[in-house]
């Protein structure tokens, strides 16, 4: 936490720092102890610092999007891209070919159709994957994409007209099938096991398949943010060693760790028998704590206090389970003291349920269920861990067009 505080210089901002030192480690260690191909689903984190970090180390990148191919290529002409994603129009798959997407991950018939149209009376092939919504999965997911009914994947009724079209179509090669079904899943046998049915599907209907076929089995692999359990990735490597060659497309388990958001106490305030502590950010900057509404894991940085009530309280605050408290550094307490004397009306609270909210007008505006902290002021930074994966990139950072977060990177 040493090396966030030091990033925190201005309290009228608030900011992303990734971490890309913990990121390179992170992203060796997955590789390192599995030869399945392991993607980096680029809408989990789509910093170009971040793609180029992971590049050398990835078998590619999964993108939804025209915008995130340019991201991907921006970083690297050659990095193997695959092209996911449930509408993909004629003129994003034209974007796709012409920026040498490997292969697109199909969804509809109309894709298909499409594709046809682009390929026709040109010299350019592409390769295509299928995607399958399977019956009977079993997770601890927290969202699911497929085992249930949802809008991703073929329906199974048109499978038979997309390997003909596939059969037909000479500059499309078939290479295999595609199977993200769930995101957040905690639990390794359940992964397993939801792999197994992928590996049989695809036994199945290997008669339509060239011999090398892919089984891509997406993402989904989660971050336990209540801080409970972890998802044991080297026993998971370890049970899927023996099987036939797999594809991941992982987002989260490689950058939620790595990222962080921090925003400043602005006031702190209780209204009808319940306080708020209003931060110099809020939901449109980092809308994943509202969106789950979950207490997400943080920790109250101190600002340091210059009135002499306030000089005991770093010795009474404690780490309360959820929230943990440190202390600035002397010169970023120098920074905040010059803002104390300017102002009398610095707040605290102990032993607290508080509501963290943020600079929206909507009441809508807070960071998911009231917290309980051992100790907080006004100036203090509360900073969100887990920020790395679906963080800036799903905020609504439009919203009263104020000013953007300050990207970081240590
Ligand atoms: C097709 C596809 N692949 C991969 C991912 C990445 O999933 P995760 O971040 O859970 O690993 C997603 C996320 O929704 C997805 O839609």
């Amino acid at each position: 936490m040493d090396r966030i505080k030091a990033e925190l210089e201005d309290c009228n901002q608030d900011y992303y720092i990734y971490d890309l030192t913990a990121l390179e480690r992170r992203i060796k260690w997955l590789t390192s102890v599995t030869e399945h191909r392991l993607f980096y689903a680029v809408k989990a984190n789509s910093d170009e610092r971040i793609i180029a970090t992971l590049a050398p180390y990835v078998a590619g990148f999964e993108v939804a999007s025209p915008g995130e191919i340019q991201k991907v290529r921006s970083v690297s002409k050659d990095a193997t891209i695959i092209y996911g994603g449930p509408v993909k129009t004629k003129r994003n798959l034209s974007y796709a070919l012409d920026n040498g997407v490997q292969s697109i991950q199909v969804e509809s018939l109309f894709e298909l159709d499409s594709l046809a149209e682009l390929l026709d009376n040109t010299e350019r092939h592409i390769e295509v994957m299928l995607r399958i919504n399977l019956s009977d999965i079993k997770s601890t997911a927290k969202l699911k994409m497929a085992g249930v009914p949802t809008q991703f994947g073929l329906p199974e009724e048109d499978l038979d007209e997309a390997f003909q079209l596939c059969d037909s179509i000479g500059q499309l090669t078939l290479v295999g099938f595609h199977f993200h079904s769930m995101s957040n899943n905690l639990d390794v046998s359940a992964h397993v096991s939801f792999i197994e049915k992928a590996i049989q599907f695809t036994h199945n209907f290997e008669s339509r398949l060239p011999g090398d076929y892919a089984i891509n089995v997406g993402g989904g692999i989660g971050i336990d943010y209540a801080g409970e359990s972890v998802f044991d990735f080297d026993d998971f490597a370890n049970e899927i060693k023996a099987f036939p060659r797999l594809t991941f497309e992982l987002g989260r388990f490689i950058t939620a760790p790595v990222g962080y958001y921090a925003a400043a106490v602005y006031d702190i305030k209780t209204m009808h028998n319940q306080t708020f502590a209003l931060l110099n950010g809020g939901t449109n900057h980092f809308r994943f704590p509202k969106a789950w509404y979950h207490n997400h894991p943080l920790e109250i940085v101190e600002r340091e206090m210059t009135t002499p009530s306030a000089s005991s309280r770093s010795k009474q605050a404690g780490a309360s389970h959820q929230v943990e408290v440190e202390k600035m550094s002397s010169d970023q307490t120098e920074q905040l003291s010059e803002r104390v004397k300017y102002s009398t009306r610095q707040k605290e609270i102990r032993n607290q349920e508080v509501t963290l909210a943020g600079k929206l007008c909507t009441p809508n505006d807070v960071f998911g269920p009231p917290y309980v902290v051992d100790s907080l002021a006004t100036g203090d930074w509360i900073v969100f861990k887990y920020a790395g994966s679906y963080s800036y990139d799903i905020s609504h950072l439009q919203f009263l067009s104020h000013d953007l977060p300050i990207v970081k990177y240590i």
